[in-house]
């Protein structure tokens, strides 16, 4: 059995394991599979897998990964701080974007959506730390630009994303997202997906009703450190693609 498959099915154990122990179905928890850094070909490999959603949160990454790919039938999602003069190359590939966090991104979303055929999948991004400039709308703004996006024909309100922040335990900040959720989907009962927990976390975003959690390392490998020194570990060691500078849980684009 190959490095990611055996990673895969850990990670699918995990998944199944904390659903039961938070009295859902395994079935009710996607995987996305955050393939950034990872080249196209552990991609393929996952896919022939049965793995189906995979996320990016770099744009050229993803556009050049999606054109390298476009034999295969696979679902896209972007969840990385995304700017404006490529959101809209983002929203045409018709990839489910976690991370929309003002109203200017919806607008140029939108617009770029209307052309398509079907409406473009979008969550809000909630910020759980508190300190601005990681990404992410203060939680007593979600209501709001969850309206307002709701408005926009070209978007599909699916549900909220955040990522835990650091330095503090998991549970409490996915509880306070889960709340800001339950509030949302008051108003909008579409509004079902609730985009949470990462390879450390994925049990405590479980825990409180995450329903996509998004892996990266746990599948493929830790990503290089920016100082070129090597971190990883023998037993998840795969070929990265690149040496791109990143902190952890970094989103930048
Ligand atoms: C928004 C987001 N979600 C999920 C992940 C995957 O995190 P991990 O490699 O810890 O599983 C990343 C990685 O950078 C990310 O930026």
């Amino acid at each position: 059995m190959s490095r990611l498959e055996q990673n895969l099915r850990a990670v699918r154990a995990r998944i199944d394991a904390a659903a039961r122990a938070a009295g859902r179905a395994p079935s009710s928890v996607a995987l996305l599979a955050v393939s950034k850094t990872w080249p196209a070909d552990d991609v393929r490999a996952l896919t022939a897998l049965g793995q189906v959603d995979f996320g990016e949160n770099r744009a050229q990454e993803l556009l050049d990964k999606a054109a390298a790919l476009g034999d295969l039938a696979l679902r896209w999602h972007f969840v990385g701080q995304l700017q404006r003069n490529k959101a809209a190359a983002v929203a045409r590939l018709g990839a489910a974007v976690h991370s929309v966090d003002r109203r200017s991104l919806a607008d140029v979303l939108d617009r770029a959506a209307r052309d398509g055929d079907r409406a473009l999948p979008v969550f809000v991004q909630v910020d759980l730390s508190g300190q601005t400039g990681r990404g992410g709308a203060a939680p007593e703004d979600v209501p709001a630009l969850a309206d307002a996006i709701a408005e926009r024909g070209g978007l599909d309100l699916r549900g909220l994303m955040a990522v835990a922040p650091l330095g503090e335990p998991a549970r409490p900040a996915f509880e306070r997202l889960a709340a800001v959720a339950a509030r949302v989907r008051a108003d909008h009962p579409g509004a079902v997906e609730l985009s949470a927990g990462m390879s450390g976390d994925l049990e405590e975003a479980i825990a409180v009703g995450a329903t996509v959690v998004r892996v990266g390392t746990a599948l493929f490998g830790d990503r290089p450190l920016p100082s070129g020194q090597d971190q990883r570990s023998p037993a998840t060691r795969v070929t990265p693609v690149t040496g791109a500078p990143e902190a952890p849980g970094d989103m930048t684009n």
